[in-house]
């Protein structure tokens, strides 16, 4: 059985994944767990659009079409980053991307190389199944951190079934492309993907094991003795 902790640790974001097709009971069971993720009020503001085989195709060549057609992003007004992110948040971002791109050996000034790593988040890293997450535009600040409860429950219950997850915020620039391709109602957007998988133990990217900052650095301990 894994523990609360081992899933917590074994959970990283899986950057290559084998092509073995996954069943859909497989991705029913990992949504059957992380069902029971809390939200305020119970809300459970979440939509899942789970997409494999020749829907998936179809998406990853949305992509292609749209990227091809030099489309700028599609974010509006929920950009994935705020601008010019300040510190200590802009180190950490810049950190995480300097010690993946240095662990497949792609050197700053390989733009193109870069460019190519990155753009394999528009083919899932090879996932056979992609989740997308989608959220009314009515809901607040409250519910998109309640979704991502559920997001993260999402990727638990993968690690305890064997399976590896990438949480995609990158499909956030194809937003109205992805609204109309899946026929979204007018409020309705999709806030994120996870490639879901299993992961390729032969991939060095999967080795990448990103930083975290120490507890006593973001935790104020108040009336304790
Ligand atoms: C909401 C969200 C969106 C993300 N979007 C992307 C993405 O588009 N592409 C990617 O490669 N990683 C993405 N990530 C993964 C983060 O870079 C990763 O979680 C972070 O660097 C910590 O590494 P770890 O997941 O391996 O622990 C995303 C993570 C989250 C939580």
């Amino acid at each position: 059985m894994t523990t609360v902790t081992e899933a917590l640790q074994r959970r990283i974001s899986i950057r290559a994944f084998l092509p073995d097709p996954l069943p859909r009971q497989a991705v029913h069971d990992v949504l059957e767990r992380a069902r029971w993720a809390p939200s305020g009020g119970n809300v459970q503001p979440w939509k899942v659009i789970a997409v494999a085989g020749a829907e998936r195709d179809a998406v990853i060549a949305l992509a292609q079409a749209a990227h091809a057609a030099g489309a700028p992003s599609e974010e509006g007004d929920d950009p994935v980053y705020p601008a010019n992110l300040w510190e200590p948040y802009r180190s950490r971002r810049f950190k995480v991307g300097e010690d993946l791109y240095a662990l497949l050996q792609i050197p700053r000034t390989d733009r193109p190389g870069r460019l190519r790593q990155f753009a394999r988040n528009y083919q899932f890293f090879g996932a056979p199944v992609a989740l997308f997450l989608v959220i009314d535009r009515r809901m607040g600040r409250g519910q998109w951190a309640h979704l991502g409860m559920f997001m993260q429950s999402i990727a638990l219950a993968a690690v305890e079934a064997g399976l590896g997850t990438c949480m995609q915020e990158a499909w956030a620039t194809l937003r109205r492309s992805l609204a109309a391709h899946f026929a979204l109602a007018q409020d309705e957007m999709v806030y994120c993907a996870i490639a879901l998988g299993r992961p390729d133990p032969a991939a060095a990217v999967n080795r990448l094991r990103s930083e975290r900052v120490a507890v006593e650095d973001f935790t104020t301990f108040r009336g304790f003795t």
